[in-house]
């Protein structure tokens, strides 16, 4: 006679053994509470789509192919990385990310399955995704080679940073990235506004949690760019998720 389980065993169970992921058209993606970014990437259709269309955009504005090597700094849930192994395969792909358990998750489903592909935690502050981090100075460097990746990769990254965390990370990409290397980054990005302000008021995305919006007037971003060693490939107004804009450099 088979055994009776109680409520209790039951809960358990559900707890224990509970997925997280969803495997759609035979890629493992984290569950949608897990998926940032916005409320469209819930859909998992959606988000499937958009990590082969993060691909095709490296492919068709920074020169990517199955040689490059690339740094996906802020990866999350590895949203770049699922597209990688669908569109490329190949690549040598490297994530990065201040929140362990996103880290951990793409360890535990990406990695294992794809040899070319490394994650690993980066214990820095952020006031929004890593209070616990280690507050970081000027002589930061990410724990990486020189001159070991051709393709930085930061989607709704610096959004999220202080612009002095960001001018800290653009000068040692310069160091990690290769002679011409470039970067793909995304932010809210306006004319007529101050030069950096972090959760504007009377702006179409507000919120009053920490560095939710980061915001720069498109001359003074430019300009920090200049002054970091960067030149401007492309910039696309308000194209990207929540109205940020998207902007491509390269090492001058
Ligand atoms: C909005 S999510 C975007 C995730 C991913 N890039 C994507 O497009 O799906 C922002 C990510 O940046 C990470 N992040 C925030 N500050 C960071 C920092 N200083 N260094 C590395 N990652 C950071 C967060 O933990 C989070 O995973």
């Amino acid at each position: 006679m088979a055994r009776r389980v109680s409520l209790f065993e039951h809960l358990l169970r559900k707890i224990l053994f509970k997925k997280d992921y969803v495997k759609v058209d035979g890629s493992l993606i984290a569950l949608p509470d897990r998926r940032w970014c916005g409320p469209d990437f819930k859909n998992d259709q959606y988000y499937l789509q958009s990590t082969e269309n993060e691909v095709k955009r490296l492919i068709d504005n920074l020169s990517c192919s199955k040689s490059s090597r690339i740094l996906d700094v802020g990866c999350g849930q590895g949203r770049l990385a699922v597209g990688l192994t669908r569109v490329l395969k190949e690549v040598i792909y490297h994530g990065i990310d201040v929140d362990k358990d996103s880290v951990m998750w793409c360890q535990k489903y990406i990695s294992k399955h794809y040899t070319n592909m490394e994650f690993s935690h980066l214990n820095v502050y952020n006031e929004r995704y890593n209070k616990e981090g280690v507050i970081f100075n000027n002589d930061f460097l990410f724990e990486l080679q020189e001159n070991s990746f051709d393709i930085a990769y930061l989607y709704s990254v610096f959004s999220h940073m202080t612009e002095e965390d960001m001018r800290i990370y653009l000068q040692d990409l310069k160091r990690v990235l290769t002679n011409k290397g470039k970067i793909f980054f995304t932010t809210y990005v306006e004319e007529d506004v101050t030069n950096y302000e972090v959760n504007p008021k009377d702006y179409h995305v507000y919120s009053e949690t920490p560095l939710h919006v980061v915001r720069y007037r498109k001359e003074y971003l430019l300009s920090i760019l200049d002054e970091c060693g960067y030149k401007l490939l492309n910039f696309t107004y308000a194209t990207e998720s929540l109205g940020q804009s998207a902007i491509y450099i390269e090492k001058k």
